[in-house]
């Protein structure tokens, strides 16, 4: 190895196809499993493009944190100006985030700029600057979709902008509609503290975004990590153990950022795939310590097996394993430690106990013969560093492997 470390960089193969795909920030050309969202927004907005500027919608968009209501949204932006386009309507689309611009004035100089760059930044009130883009809509005869993003922070400080901006071609008669606005809640509650008439208005189109099942993380991971790490990098086990994580977390960001990361960490070994051990690695500098903090208060013989199923783990390429498989290693260990082995269903109590303090997690299967099996699997932590944590713990309490 030169000691040119750039090159030695630039020379190793990357896992990765475009790591800036896996940016929070990055939108995709789809967005699976919100076909549904993308279909009703269209209808809701078909109007625009189909009686010009004589209809204007309000919608308002909620659900829990990392569920895609942005990106759908700035998907479904882009997709209208696009139809608007080829039909040589004038339709545009400005996303603001309010937690960023908190004032009247700060988001409504950012709607100006965006159809205007060399618009000055100062000098103006809030009521000039509504002037100013009702002029500038009417002169080029646009129609603009504001969206107004975690709009919580604007509903506390400028409810009254909110007001304006639903009402502003409301005052004039025969007026064309220039204005349509999509609004984005976590909680939908806090629209109560807006006036009777902009609560009303937005309340009539509510799109609740769900949250996504397991099997829908799974499918858009595995769409994700297809765009961005190559093909032979990884497999569906692998995209299963970041489902299973992500499905807890709830937000897709973790998702993304723990692929990342993984794939750095394989990057870093010159792995040329991800294995499970990767993923704990991504998954460490992510999560709380809580878990390690629970392994202190365990008891030995509660260590013991613990130790056993991090060890079978090791040796094994999968990412979860059967307690039939740790029996004989668990045996050993109480023998060497003159310890009395533990029943199958004390064993079995170990297990949910553990589960329930997050260490492991246990996945039932159905099995043709057998009938229902379970299976064991580590997440969290790196099982390099869970086993030397087990030792050191073992050690704090007299006991030396
Ligand atoms: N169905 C999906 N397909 C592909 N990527 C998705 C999907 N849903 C969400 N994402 C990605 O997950 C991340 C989080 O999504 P987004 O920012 O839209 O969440 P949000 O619902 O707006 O959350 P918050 O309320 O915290 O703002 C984004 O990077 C987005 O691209
Ligand atoms: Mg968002």
């Amino acid at each position: 190895m030169s000691t040119d470390y750039f090159e030695n960089l630039l020379k190793k193969p990357s896992l990765f196809i475009d790591e800036k795909t896996l940016d929070i920030n990055f939108i995709p050309d789809n967005l699976p499993h919100r076909e549904k969202e993308l279909t009703i927004l269209s209808q809701l907005f078909l109007s625009l493009i189909t009686y010009p500027n004589s209809i204007s919608r309000k919608v308002l968009i909620t659900g829990k944190t990392g569920i895609g209501k942005t990106a759908t949204v700035k998907l479904f932006g882009k997709m209208l100006v696009k139809a608007s386009n080829k039909r040589e309507i004038q339709i545009d689309y400005v996303h603001i985030n309010c937690r960023k611009e908190r004032t009247n004035y700060k988001v409504l100089i950012k709607i100006i700029h965006s159809l205007n760059k060399s618009f000055p930044k100062r000098g103006y009130s809030p009521q000039d600057l509504l002037e100013v883009l009702t002029e500038y809509l009417n002169t080029h005869d646009l129609h603009l979709l504001i969206v107004l993003d975690e709009l919580s922070y604007l509903i506390q400080n400028g409810g009254d902008l909110i007001y304006s901006l639903t009402r502003i071609n409301d005052d004039m008669l025969n007026a064309k509609q220039r204005i349509s606005i999509i609004g984005i809640v976590r909680d939908i509650s806090c629209i109560n503290n807006l006036d009777v008439s902009t609560m009303s208005t937005l309340q009539r189109n509510i799109l609740k975004f769900e949250n996504y099942t397991k099997k829908q993380i799974f499918d858009i991971m595995k769409y994700r990590a297809g765009i961005s790490i190559k093909e032979n990098a990884y497999s569906d086990e692998i995209l299963e153990m970041i489902a299973k994580i992500v499905f807890k977390v709830g937000d897709i960001r973790y998702g993304l950022n723990l692929l990342w990361k993984a794939s750095k960490y394989a990057e870093s070994r010159n792995l040329k795939y991800l294995n499970s051990e990767c993923i704990r690695f991504g998954n460490q500098d992510l999560m709380s310590f809580s878990t390690q903090d629970a392994i202190k208060y365990l008891s030995i013989q509660k260590l013991i097996f613990l130790l056993s199923i991090i060890k079978n783990l090791k040796k094994s390429e999968n990412s979860e394993i059967s307690i039939s498989e740790i029996l004989n290693l668990y045996k050993i260990l109480c023998e060497n430690l003159g310890l009395n082995p533990r029943s199958y269903s004390q064993l079995w109590n170990y297990l949910n106990e553990f589960e329930k303090e997050d260490i492991i997690s246990l996945n039932i299967k159905s099995e043709a013969i057998k009938g229902r099996k379970a299976f064991i699997e580590i997440q969290d932590i790196p099982l390099v560093n869970f086993e030397s944590i087990i030792n050191t713990t073992l050690k704090s309490k007299g006991i030396n492997l």
